[in-house]
This record gives structure tokens, sequence and C-alpha cells, in this order.
């Protein structure tokens, strides 16, 4: 029987976060699409290929070889032979993945390696068209999203506490700024699935979350 959780949503919202719970709970493996896509932004912007140049992506994304892998349980995404997951999660890299993601060579690409994950393993996957591209078929579908200024004061928080300088309007602003980016673009928008659960977590905690999608999930199975 088909097991796989798909977890859309806007940047911020939260979805690995949950998603890493959930998998740890329900034992299911993780899958986190947005890290593929910020390798591919990584293995373009190394080669100095400007993101809105279409000829050049579709051009050189064959040259693209991602696949992921597991340590201890975490998902490590290698490029080339090259482990990059230590590089992805800077919003430079999140950017330039919300640009090179409008591409659909590229999207084609990272599509069939992932529908592969969801054929091999259980999972749960988050992202953009997890439940309306990816695995349409998903057991359950969970469209987690939070309004912008809790998902901006989230990550002011985190960066924060690693130590980062920054300003929440301007995260605030960046945003704003890829959420019309990936809800606007014409191949594969970050939409809600018409089967998905709609999970709004502004006024609620990770707990309840969590709870919230394996109390969806456990019904699922039944
Ligand atoms: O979830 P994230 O912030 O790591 O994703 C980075 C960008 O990658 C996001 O702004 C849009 C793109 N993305 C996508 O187009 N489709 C996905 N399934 C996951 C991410």
């Amino acid at each position: 029987m088909n097991k796989n959780i798909a977890i859309d949503g806007p940047a911020g919202a939260g979805k690995s976060t949950i998603a890493k719970r959930v998998a740890k709970e329900k034992q299911l493996i993780y899958v986190d699409t947005g890290a593929m896509y910020r390798a591919m932004g990584i293995y373009f912007s190394r080669l100095g290929i400007d993101p809105s140049d279409a000829a050049a992506i579709a051009e050189n994304v064959g040259g693209a070889d991602i696949s992921i892998d597991y340590e201890d349980g975490a998902q490590q995404v290698i490029l080339n032979g090259e482990n990059v997951t230590g590089l992805l999660r800077t919003e430079e890299a999140g950017n330039m993945a919300s640009k090179v993601s409008s591409h659909g060579p590229v999207r084609e690409k990272m599509v069939e390696l992932q529908q592969k994950l969801g054929r091999e393993k259980a999972v749960v996957m988050d992202g953009r068209d997890i439940g309306t591209v990816v695995l349409p078929d998903a057991l359950l579908k969970i469209y987690l999203t939070a309004s912008v200024e809790v998902r901006a004061g989230r990550r002011y928080k985190e960066l924060v506490e690693k130590g980062e300088a920054c300003d929440l309007e301007e995260i605030k602003k960046d945003i704003a700024a890829r959420d019309h980016a990936d809800m606007t673009r014409e191949i594969s928008p970050l939409r809600q699935a018409e089967d998905a659960v709609l999970v709004d977590s502004s006024d609620m905690n990770i707990e309840e979350v969590v709870e919230t999608i394996i109390g969806l999930y456990e019904e699922a199975q039944l």
C-alpha cells in the first residue's frame, strides 16, 4: 500500500522541521526536495550561469548529477560526487533555487528522481509540487502554511540563534518575494492540491502540527 506523505507550502512554513519529526515517529524516509533545487542552484552559480538564461540552463542541466544519501538518518545531497549539504541552507541558496526551479528541464530532472524515491521507499516528501505533481497518489497530502509575519519571525529567530546578522524587515520582504515567484511561475507553481488538508501553523507550536499530521495519517491508513 502507498504510505507516502506529501507536504507542500511556502518558504519558512516549517515543512522540514515537521516532516523530519513525522518521518521519525512513523518510520518513514524524509526527502527534502528543496535541498535538491538548492544543489541545482549551486551547480549553475558555480558555472556562472544567469538563472534567468533559459537556453544556458537547458544546455547545461545534463551535467548536474544530483543524488541523495543518508548519514545517521540525515539527508545528504551529492552534487557531481561532492557532498554539498553544508552549503544549502543560506538565503542566497534559497533564492537561487527558487530561480532555477522555474525552468522545465530542471523540474523534469528533479521530479523524475523524486518519483523514483517515492516508488522505492515509504517517504515524507516536502516541497512545492509534491501533492500536485510528484506524488499525486500520496496517501496523505498536507498544505502547510503560516502568515508571512510568523514565517519571517521564525526565520529571524533561527538566524539570531545561529549568531548571524539579519534584519526582520529584509527577511519579510525576501519571503514575500519568494512566495510570489514560487506561486506565479508557469510550470508547477506552488498551490494546494485539491485533496490536500490545509494546516495553518500561525498559532500552533511544532508539537501541535506534528500531532495533527500524525492523526490525519493514522486515519488515512484505516
Ligand atoms: O523549500 P526550500 O526553501 O528549500 O526550497 C527552495 C526553492 O526551491 C523554493 O523557493 C522553490 C524551489 N522548490 C521547488 O520549486 N519545488 C520543490 N518541490 C521544492 C523547492
